[in-house]
């Protein structure tokens, strides 16, 4: 068994030292192979080094939740303005037209929904992955939660053998612990245990002390969105986000949901890779608003 005698926080996060990305833009990726290099081009802007993901794959779990009743209606138009669609198979397939060139990182774990208890999931088919023509696979990790986390964990390590014998790489979604408080601590190491089963890109919650989450995972970091929030106030998440040294969003209800969908995710491009700050990302979108 480990020895767990005198575990101690880390404390010291080289915040003053960046990682070394001189043989390739992204965080962690130096080593990695050509395919896998190639597709995270595709996913992550070359200028900015960030990515602004459009998340749809809440169906799987939820059903037609608010916002995604028709994705071939809510969705489909905004596909064109997102840097990358996660989404799951039945849905990209059937709602999102073949001709789309925007990369997919398709929802890659399934088994359950909220009707029962989450997260006892197993994985699609390798041949899936490949025939959705797949940029990058996503699976959840349930961290702390006794009933999933080694089932997740094993799952997920799983996807990243798959990953890497075709060089897709493998985005770690971190679900939420029930019981969890829902800070840098219990994000950190949930974005860290991602990153240590073979995460190229990990998705997590924004929480005070970022940074630090950040800093210890290897890999670029992407924020979840949450649930609904005003405009601003998920525009200025974006920001404190990327100050922190995140990589971009991989953003759903708060694009979805939002009174005029279009201007919102324009509103984050502008914020993720413009360097907008969270009042002009709110300007940009009251104008453009008003124009549609
Ligand atoms: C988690 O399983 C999924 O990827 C969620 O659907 C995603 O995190 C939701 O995005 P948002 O929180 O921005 O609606």
């Amino acid at each position: 068994m480990a020895d767990l005698d005198d575990i101690r926080d880390g404390d010291n996060f080289g915040l003053n030292s960046p990682a070394d990305t001189s043989k390739f833009y992204l965080k962690g990726m130096n080593s990695m192979p050509w395919g896998l290099k190639n597709r995270m081009s595709r996913i992550f802007n070359r200028k900015s080094g960030r990515t602004v993901m459009l998340a749809f794959d809440h169906g799987f779990l939820m059903g037609p939740t608010s916002g995604l009743e028709r994705i071939d209606l809510n969705i489909a138009p905004l596909a064109e303005h997102a840097d990358c669609l996660m989404g799951c198979r039945g849905t990209i397939r059937t709602m999102i037209p073949a001709e789309n060139t925007q990369p997919v990182c398709l929802r890659a774990d399934t088994g359950t929904t909220i009707l029962t208890e989450m997260n006892h999931n197993v994985l699609l088919g390798e041949e899936e992955m490949i025939s959705m023509n797949a940029s990058a696979l996503a699976a959840m990790i349930s961290i702390g939660d006794a009933a999933t986390e080694s089932k997740t964990i094993a799952n997920f390590s799983r996807l990243v053998d798959l990953g890497n014998k075709y060089d897709i790489p493998v985005m770690c979604v971190t679900a939420v612990g029930k019981d969890m408080a829902r800070d840098a601590r219990y994000f950190g190491l949930a974005s860290r245990v991602g990153a240590e089963n073979g995460a190229s890109i990990v998705k997590t919650y924004y929480t005070e002390g970022f940074e630090n989450v950040v800093a210890a995972t290897p890999v670029p970091v992407v924020i979840a969105g949450g649930k609904k929030l005003p405009e601003i106030e998920a525009l200025e998440m974006a920001y404190n986000a990327i100050q922190c040294g995140a990589a971009g969003v991989d953003m759903g209800r708060n694009v979805f949901q939002s009174e005029a969908p279009v201007a919102m995710i324009k509103a984050v491009s502008g914020v993720v890779h413009d360097g907008l700050k969270p009042a002009e990302g709110l300007e940009l979108f009251e104008t453009l608003k008003n124009e549609a």
